[in-house]
Formats: C-alpha cells, structure tokens, sequence
C-alpha cells in the first residue's frame, strides 16, 4: 500500500527571527504540492512565532519531554508545544540520543505522551557507522523498534518512523537503494508484527543526507514513505525540490 508521503524538516539549532521568511516560502510553495504533507521541525523557542506566520501549515518540535508536568527545569511538555501551536514533534533523534543520553525506554514515553495529547510523532532510530560495518543495522533498529515503540498507535497516523542511520546523518554519504530497501521492509515487518493491520499504515521516512539530487531515487524504495531532513531544510530552495521529487514519486 502506497501511502501519502511526509517530507519534515528538522532545522536543529538553526533558526533566528530572520528566518522566518523561510519559513513563509516553504509554506507557500508547499502548496504547490497537494499530494505530499509537509512539516518543518523548528528550535522551540520559534514554533510559536513560525505557527502564526503561517497557520495552516504543519510546524513541530524537535523534542518533548516525557512527563506532562512538572518539575523539569528548561524541560518541553508535550501540551506546551501544542499550545505554542506545533502540530508534531520529533522524538529519539540520534543527536539526542548521544548526548542527552536518550534511552529506547525513554524515547518510547516521550512519544506516548505527546501522542497522548494529539501530536503527532516523528520516532528516529538507526545504527552507527560500526554497526553498519559489523552486519548487525538490521537487528540494532529492530532492538531500538522493540524498546521505544509506543504501546498503541495515536489516531490515524500519529505514528512515523524515521530511519535514519547515524553515519549518513549530515555526512553527504547514504545508504545504497538496497540497503534503505532492506531495512525499510525490516521496519514494515515489525510495525506490522506489533501493531497489526494499522502497522500498515504508519509511514516509515529516511534520514541522512537527503538533498533534490538523490531524493526521487529514495522515495522510489519501497517502503520510503517520505524522508526526515536536516541541512536541506533550511532553505526554500534547497527543500521545495524535495517536496517536488516526493510529488513526482506519488504521480509515479
Ligand atoms: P541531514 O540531517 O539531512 O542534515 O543529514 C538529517 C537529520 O538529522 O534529521
């Protein structure tokens, strides 16, 4: 089953004020595209302002915090991030996962609670360069599937699954079409193993170096059912041909 593709962007620590007018672009020209969702992931501290700028189109955070309230100094809730008008968020990117520690039990609660208030949820595994070396991706993002999955499915497509193996990550270097293949099926598998049917629907995106010269290629995987991306989000122009070569995946 073919389903809609979702191009994000996570713009990491990058976004200022000035910004803003990218932002405005990529909504803009996003329409232009009916057929493919788009979402930009911004610092937390401009969702409130992006959201205003233009209402209507999918902004989101790029963390949440686990609890719904509390003490938890400089910490995000889930209901703060719908509140400032974020529509979803990332949760376990590898960046985060290294250096805040982030464990799969972890990640799972932070998606369950922002699933719990009706965000959606962009969910981020992948392996190192070293796994990847030593034959064991597939069976490192199935451990890391098994212990950050949320227990139930939010809605109708709360869920996505960003594969993203650490190593392509902001590197210029990807995956070959077969092994993205390969590891997208194995998600597929799980997803389904675990939630059923409605595993089925839950959209698997690539990360890592995603750009308008090898994005129409990935999204014609099997399985790719959009792509989470980082540098190449920044800018209109660098972006929208993402956005388009995901239009022109669906139009076949
Ligand atoms: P990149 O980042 O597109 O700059 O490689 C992707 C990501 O980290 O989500």
């Amino acid at each position: 089953m073919a389903l809609r593709k979702l191009v994000a962007g996570n713009w990491k620590m990058h976004g200022l004020s000035s910004d803003l007018d990218q932002v405005r672009a990529i909504a803009a020209e996003s329409r232009d595209y009916p057929n493919v969702d788009v979402a930009l992931c911004v610092p937390a501290i401009l969702i409130e302002r992006a959201a205003r700028t233009v209402p209507g189109f999918a902004i989101g955070g790029q963390d949440v915090h686990h609890s719904g309230k509390g003490a938890h100094t400089g910490c995000i809730s889930a209901l703060m991030l719908l509140d400032a008008g974020a529509s979803l968020t990332i949760v376990g990117h590898s960046e985060r996962r290294d250096a805040q520690r982030e464990s799969n039990e972890e990640v799972k609660a932070k998606a369950e609670t922002a699933l719990s208030v009706g965000l959606d949820v962009i969910l981020c595994l992948g392996e190192s360069l070293e796994v990847r070396e030593s034959g064991g991706a597939v069976d490192t993002v199935a451990a890391q599937l098994d212990g950050s999955l949320p227990d139930s499915l939010g809605g109708e497509a709360g869920l996505a699954i960003a594969y993203e193996p650490i190593w392509a990550i902001g590197t210029g270097t990807i995956p070959t079409v077969a092994e993205i293949g390969e590891m997208h099926a194995a998600i597929r598998r799980k997803l389904v193993e675990r939630y059923g049917e409605d595993g089925a629907t839950v959209r698997i995106l690539y990360g890592g170096s995603v750009k308008a010269s090898n994005a129409g290629e990935i999204f014609a995987i099997t399985d790719v059912d959009g792509a989470l991306v980082g540098g190449a989000s920044l800018k209109a122009a660098d972006f929208i041909p993402i956005v388009a070569a995901a239009a022109a995946a669906v139009e076949g």
